[in-house]
């Protein structure tokens, strides 16, 4: 599938944000501010080198076990940094991020990876379509969205899974004053939605700074 291709598939659904215009419901994070965080480095969170990120990306694909996806959906894939991985773990890979400038930055690095397309999307006011996947990534990006936000994007989400799907999340557990929501509202709503069954979760500490995994299946 050529990025066109996906960008087409991934379609626009009604949410409880207007089309954005810039803003959001309330205090979710506008794009633009990550727009310029990626203007200004190709990868503001060090995701590609630090040791850190490496063992935490490890840990939580771990907890896949050995199985292999047909088609990955990768919510917010900023630099590409997880996505490289998710491309041995299925068929297809369609990672999406909000800000254009991360997305061209992600498709350069995974232009030679086959299967994978990355695509621009910007959640709630687009998601991706209906019981297309079977593993859905969320790395660090929940904690941007106010509850609406998230509630809708969740729903979204877990839409866009087939029955017997999975669902992985990660998200920094440290206080962060840029994040809209705290680990464990993020946490809830995931198992709010009341579709998904969690498999297993951790928090674990690398390097002096804390993160949380789960795993959930619809
Ligand atoms: C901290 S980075 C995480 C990147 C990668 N997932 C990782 O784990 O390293 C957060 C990413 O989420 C994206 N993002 C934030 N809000 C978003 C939204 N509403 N829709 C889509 N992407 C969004 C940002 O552009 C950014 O690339």
């Amino acid at each position: 599938m050529t990025p066109e291709q996906g960008e087409t598939r991934l379609v626009r659904r009604s949410a409880a944000s207007d089309v954005l215009t810039g803003g959001f419901v309330g205090d979710s994070k506008p794009l633009e501010l990550f727009d310029d965080l990626y203007r200004e480095s190709d990868d503001p969170w060090n995701t590609l080198t630090s040791a850190y990120e490496r063992e935490k990306i490890a840990d939580a694909l771990s907890q896949l076990g050995s199985r292999h996806y047909r088609h990955i959906f990768e919510l917010g894939c900023g630099a590409g940094a997880m996505t490289e991985h998710l491309a041995e773990r299925g068929d297809l890979v369609s990672a999406v991020d909000g800000s254009q400038v991360a997305v061209d930055i992600a498709r350069r690095r995974c232009a030679e990876l086959p299967g994978v397309t990355v695509g621009h999307m910007v959640v709630p006011a687009s998601l991706p379509p209906r019981e297309t996947f079977d593993l859905v990534i969320v790395s660090e990006v929940a904690y941007y969205l106010n509850a609406e936000d998230l509630r809708v994007t969740v729903a979204g989400l877990v839409d866009a899974l087939v029955v017997g799907g999975d669902l992985l999340t990660v998200h920094w557990a440290e206080d962060d004053p840029d994040h809209c929501s705290t680990v464990e509202e993020v946490g809830a709503a995931f198992t709010g939605d009341g579709r998904l069954t969690p498999l297993r979760g951790h928090t674990a500490t690398r390097h002096g700074t804390s993160y949380r995994v789960d795993l959930l299946r619809r």
